[in-house]
């Protein structure tokens, strides 16, 4: 009862609040698509109007990440009184995730769903997430995020260049696949040329797994495969089914060799913008969507996974992973010689 109580108050609270504030975007810049007419410059945003703040995605709605990103925007909605929601862009519709990670900087969109090279191409620190066999599992990771005091200081990072991460999203664990053999230990991956994302650390990490990486975004790997441009790509099990990878690449190797995170960032004048009241539960709920996704992850793999016609796809569980391990050494030796990766390399290892 007294909770109840407690939450009438914070909404009446809140309506007022924002009505005062006019729903969040004067002052700073403007953030979101304001529904309700043109907005010339200066103008003042009518009070009561509603804020949509853009969301690029690359990958279908289906997708855990989508379907959590849905939960935010409804009770953002809910809890603003209407001011607030999320509209998410799924398929790449606002670009590749390059691109999106670009417009968000500059606010001509709100926010995106970034790979982590998307943020180790402005911060070192986020280059230690992009080293294979960093974490142990995907709870190490999730456990890394939610318990080591290196976090806030990884986060704060990348405000200076106009960007402020919101939320952690698992983006589960990274294995081979290729067209036409599967990879059973590190010996197979041999003059392979693999997809992989942008970044120089996985370029290396194929080079030390004696195959050759073509960097390329989400939209252009199946049709990459299947010309024939690329042997294969690697990707979390989600991203292989949903964006139908299997149809191409049918042998799946578990290799396991990165566990890398997504980033949900937004323009950071867009966040400022927001009066205090929306902050605290933005920021609420960013951390509630953080813990949706990873509980969506697990079962959705087990669901996908199950749907693969195993005559046609074949999925070798049985990897030397060690093999891989040992090939990638001479990599986290490398790295570790940058102060700021061996920082968060070390705050990572200290939390088991
Ligand atoms: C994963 C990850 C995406 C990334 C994609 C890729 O699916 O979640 O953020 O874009 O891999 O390989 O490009």
């Amino acid at each position: 009862m007294k909770r109840k109580i407690a939450a009438f108050v914070m909404s009446i609270a809140m309506v007022f609040s924002l009505a005062a504030c006019g729903g969040g975007n004067e002052g700073g810049q403007q953030g979101g698509n304001q529904e309700g007419g043109q907005k010339t410059e200066g103008e003042q945003k009518p009070s009561g109007k509603a804020v949509t703040l853009k969301c690029a995605f690359n990958q279908t709605e289906d997708h855990p990440q989508f379907r959590a990103m849905q939960e935010f925007s409804t009770a953002l909605e809910e809890k603003t009184n209407g001011a607030y929601k999320i509209q998410v862009f799924p398929n790449e519709t606002l670009g590749p995730q390059a691109e999106t990670m670009n417009q968000c900087r500059t606010g001509a969109i709100d926010m995106a769903i970034v790979g982590n090279s998307h943020l180790s191409a402005l911060s070192d620190y986020y280059k230690t997430f992009d080293m294979p066999f960093l974490f142990n599992s995907k709870e190490h990771a999730k456990k890394f995020i939610d318990e080591s005091e290196e976090v806030a200081k990884i986060y704060s990072d990348t405000e200076q260049y106009g960007v402020k991460v919101v939320a952690y999203f698992t983006a589960g664990v990274r294995n081979m696949y290729t067209k036409n053999k599967a990879i059973s230990s590190v010996a197979d991956m041999k003059n392979l040329k693999i997809r992989t994302m942008e970044s120089d650390t996985y370029a290396k990490m194929m080079e030390n797994l004696g195959g050759k990486a073509t960097p390329m975004s989400m939209g252009e790997v199946y049709t990459a495969i299947q010309s024939g441009v690329v042997d294969g790509a690697e990707n979390n099990e989600v991203s292989y089914v949903n964006s139908k990878h299997y149809e191409v690449a049918p042998y799946y190797s578990m290799t396991q060799h990165l566990i890398v995170p997504d980033w949900l960032v937004i323009n950071k004048s867009v966040y400022d913008s927001f009066p205090d009241d929306v902050k605290t539960v933005f920021d609420e709920l960013s951390l509630e969507t953080q813990n949706k996704e990873y509980q969506l992850w697990d079962e959705e793999v087990e669901k996908l996974m199950a749907t693969l016609d195993t005559s046609k796809v074949t999925i070798t569980t049985d990897v030397d992973v060690p093999s891989f391990q040992d090939a990638v050494k001479p990599l986290h030796d490398e790295l570790t010689q940058n102060e700021k990766i061996k920082e968060v390399y070390d705050a990572v290892r200290a939390v088991q």
